[in-house]
């Protein structure tokens, strides 16, 4: 669907740091000349910002796995019609907070059925994937506490605690072999300076 332009999307559990990266490789590209254009899912439009409220507040059992896995692919859908597809056709690059892996982890892992019905959404709803995937990868202790910090109501996924973190950060670690050309693994225990240095590195070799 898509020609022009460049899309990065940040994975990693709650709290790993991607929003602060986000924010420096977003300066760093606008000072090497590029259109930036930041957005996060689910949200994004306001469409799709209106389906996040939806999803992440409340009791954590609010949604059934399946409803759950509708809901952040028809905020996905929005987002991309609206916001990410023109910008890349725009040639912008796109750097979104999250997308499709994290419902293949999130939700995809909470049956066996379930990550085949994300990918079958994900064929025929989607249809986009990043160029470049940059997964932060920390322990889910660090990144529970970091994000238990930020003390906002969207809390329904950070409450999945520890041991469900741990399953995910092993995930995203799979899926990172699963999808080699695109996705690149990066150790967020390091300083925010460290970090931001590795992640400029890699994304300005991509581009080139
Ligand atoms: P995410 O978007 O992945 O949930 P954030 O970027 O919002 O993560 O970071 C969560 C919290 O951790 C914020 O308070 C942020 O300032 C802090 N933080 C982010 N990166 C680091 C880091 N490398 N070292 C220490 N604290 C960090
Ligand atoms: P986010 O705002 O990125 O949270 P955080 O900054 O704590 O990492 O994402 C909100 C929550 O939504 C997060 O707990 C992960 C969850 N989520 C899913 O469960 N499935 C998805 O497809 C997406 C995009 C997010």
């Amino acid at each position: 669907m898509k020609e022009k332009g460049f899309f990065i999307s940040f994975e990693g559990i709650d709290g790993s740091g991607k929003s602060t990266q986000i924010q420096r490789l977003g300066k760093y590209l606008e000072t090497l000349g590029f259109d930036v254009i930041i957005t996060r899912e689910p949200g994004g439009s306001v469409g799709g910002e209106q389906i996040r409220n939806l999803l992440l507040q409340g009791a954590v059992d609010r949604w059934s796995p399946e409803t759950e896995i509708l809901l952040f692919t028809a905020s996905r859908r929005d987002h991309l019609e609206r916001i990410i597809l023109p910008a890349l056709e725009n040639g912008k690059i796109v750097i979104c907070d999250r997308f499709t892996d994290s419902t293949r982890m999130y939700q995809g892992m909470r049956g066996p059925s379930l990550r085949k019905f994300v990918e079958l959404l994900n064929e025929k709803v989607i249809k986009c994937n990043p160029d470049l995937t940059i997964i932060i990868d920390i322990n889910p202790e660090t990144g529970l506490k970091r994000a238990k910090s930020r003390k906002t109501a969207e809390e329904r996924f950070e409450n999945f605690g520890v041991d469900l973190q741990m399953k995910m950060r092993q995930g995203f670690i799979e899926l990172s072999k699963e999808f080699s050309n695109r996705i690149e693994v990066v150790n967020g225990q390091q300083s925010v300076d460290k970090l931001a240095q590795d992640i400029c590195t890699l994304v300005k070799a991509r581009l080139s």
